[in-house]
């Protein structure tokens, strides 16, 4: 379904979806904690609701849905957890890539990927290739991910063409600096959601997020589904989106 197609009338309204959502899935380990469980159960359960979620976003209309899924940081947590979390990712790759490219979803990788395992920096190669052509939903997977590290990939990009003699220092702005993005060719989120109840963004699109709305939801992301995404929607949708101007204030010329 496009995003056109989606715009639909509830109770008389107009409602379009967000065109971009955003989700830090957190709370695998205090789910898995809650219940007595090690926490790669936490993380497997959080695969499934991945599943879930990606295939509610498809249905909702949202067009471009990013997921973050492994952060730069996350290479301190035990070498037995990273471990885990590696294979949950080849496991997804291997088992779900046949599924998503049959139901039209373009996969796009965003984050470090030179550091990576060779066999991990293939099959992310794979997804992004095979799926190249899709005109569905944009599944953006953030893995070996920090927007610190982004922005200075793009610093590093525009530092090479100074040097080069083929930018000047005094040419490089925003939108510049925005072009030299992992993926420059899509819009910023209009909604951010992070799960388990924690407020902050951990380094999660810094840049794109200047006029995201935040949703943060007290959810384990283990349990998070479509009746989450929706009610996450519904908040954004009372929010007012001002993008640094003024309210708009209905029925005055003023
Ligand atoms: C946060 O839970 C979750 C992550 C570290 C990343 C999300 C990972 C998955 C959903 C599974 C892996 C999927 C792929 C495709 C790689 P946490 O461990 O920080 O939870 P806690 O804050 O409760 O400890």
């Amino acid at each position: 379904m496009s995003h056109i197609e989606a715009v639909r009338n509830v109770c008389g309204e107009t409602f379009a979806p967000p065109r971009h959502v955003a989700i830090i899935m957190d709370g695998n380990g205090r789910w898995a904690a809650q219940r007595g469980l090690p926490r790669g159960e936490g993380h497997r359960r959080g695969v499934e609701a991945l599943r879930r979620t990606v295939r509610a976003a498809g249905d909702l209309g949202i067009d471009i849905l990013t997921l973050f899924s492994f952060s730069s940081e996350n290479w301190s947590r035990p070498l037995a957890e990273v471990r885990d979390l590696m294979g949950l990712l080849r496991r997804f790759v291997r088992n779900d890539l046949a599924e998503l490219h049959h139901k039209n979803v373009r996969v796009r990788i965003i984050g470090e990927r030179h550091l990576l395992d060779p066999e991990i920096g293939r099959l992310l190669q794979e997804a992004e290739d095979l799926t190249r052509g899709n005109t569905g939903l944009t599944l953006v997977v953030a893995f070996n991910y920090g927007a610190r590290q982004e922005v200075a990939r793009a610093a590093r990009r525009l530092a090479a063409e100074v040097a080069a003699g083929r930018l000047a220092p005094e040419a490089i702005t925003a939108e510049s600096i925005a072009a030299h993005l992992d993926a420059p060719d899509l819009p910023d989120p209009d909604l951010i959601i992070r799960t388990s109840g924690e407020q902050r963004l951990s380094n999660f699109l810094l840049w794109q997020a200047a006029y995201s709305e935040l949703v943060f939801v007290p959810t384990y992301w283990p349990d998070f589904d479509r009746a989450a995404l929706e009610s996450a929607i519904a908040e954004y949708r009372r929010r007012e989106r001002r993008f640094g101007g003024l309210a708009a204030r209905a029925g005055t010329g003023s």
